[in-house]
């Protein structure tokens, strides 16, 4: 662990927090209770591996606190505001900023090479061409994939692609990434790499990390594991091993 590392599990700040969290679907005038009085809250630095059976919330826990979905009730502070009174304009201008989004389809654009691909959040943000490339190059570097920046999505690996969407999520410097099932789409061997890299990532530049997966082979990579069971949040999993890094 170097200097970053320790740094990072001393930060004690609220960075994201959910509270009374609650999701309802609406389905033929009936209710699906997606979420259920939710309490989260994840400090600086944190690597939070969330667990549960298909269906139980987890991708509708995850767009709710991407804020990209709003809860029926509850609140989600990102960096200690809360979410529910602000536009749709500042939200979008908090996920540009602040958030990274990583899938498990991967979503990069095909007809753009690797590297505009990692390139295009910041090309949004209007910053300009030379620390642009070279940030991008970099960030490239920082995942690997120097010698592939060329080539398009559809050339690359599974594994490849997905370090492409990492490198992306990441270029614009968010202080929290969401994943969602990232290893879905991988071979287990290039699925624990996907996993090495952002916890390496989440040491190395003390960015909040918090992946859901129903992959139990994931979980070894929290520092904190979290349970959701028909839209209850629970601490604590049944896999891994915490903070098998430290
Ligand atoms: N847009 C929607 N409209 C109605 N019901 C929905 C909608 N999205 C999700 N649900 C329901 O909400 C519940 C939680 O779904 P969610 O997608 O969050 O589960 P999940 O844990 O991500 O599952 P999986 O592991 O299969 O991805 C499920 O019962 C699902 O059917
Ligand atoms: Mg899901």
């Amino acid at each position: 662990m170097g200097e970053a590392s320790r740094f990072c599990h001393f930060r004690g700040e609220r960075l994201l927090e959910a509270s009374r969290l609650t999701k309802i679907y609406r389905v033929g005038g009936e209710p699906v209770y997606a979420l259920r009085d939710v309490e989260f809250v994840a400090p600086q630095g944190d690597f939070v591996v969330i667990n549960g059976p298909s269906g139980s919330g987890k991708t509708t826990f995850l767009n709710l606190i991407a804020v990209i979905d709003r809860p029926t009730s509850g609140e989600v502070y990102i960096e200690g505001e809360p979410t529910s009174t602000q536009s749709e304009g500042q939200l979008a201008a908090l996920r540009k900023t602040t958030i990274g989004l990583v899938f498990q389809s991967f979503n990069l654009i095909p007809v753009l090479s690797a590297a505009e691909n990692v390139e295009y959040p910041l090309l949004l943000q209007g910053s300009e061409r030379s620390p642009r490339r070279a940030r991008v190059a970099a960030m490239l570097a920082e995942v690997g994939l120097s010698e592939l920046a060329r080539r398009r999505p559809s050339a690359l690996s599974g594994g490849q692609r997905q370090r492409v969407a990492i490198a992306r999520a990441l270029i614009t410097g968010p202080k929290i990434v969401l994943a969602d099932e990232p290893t879905a789409n991988l071979d287990s061997e290039t699925g624990g790499a996907v996993m090495d890299l952002m916890r390496r990532l989440n040491e190395e530049h003390c960015v909040t990390f918090v992946v859901v997966t129903h992959d139990p082979a994931v979980s070894k990579y929290a520092k904190r594991r979290v349970r959701i069971l028909d839209g209850r949040l629970e601490e604590g999993g049944d896999h891994g091993m915490v903070d098998s890094a430290s």
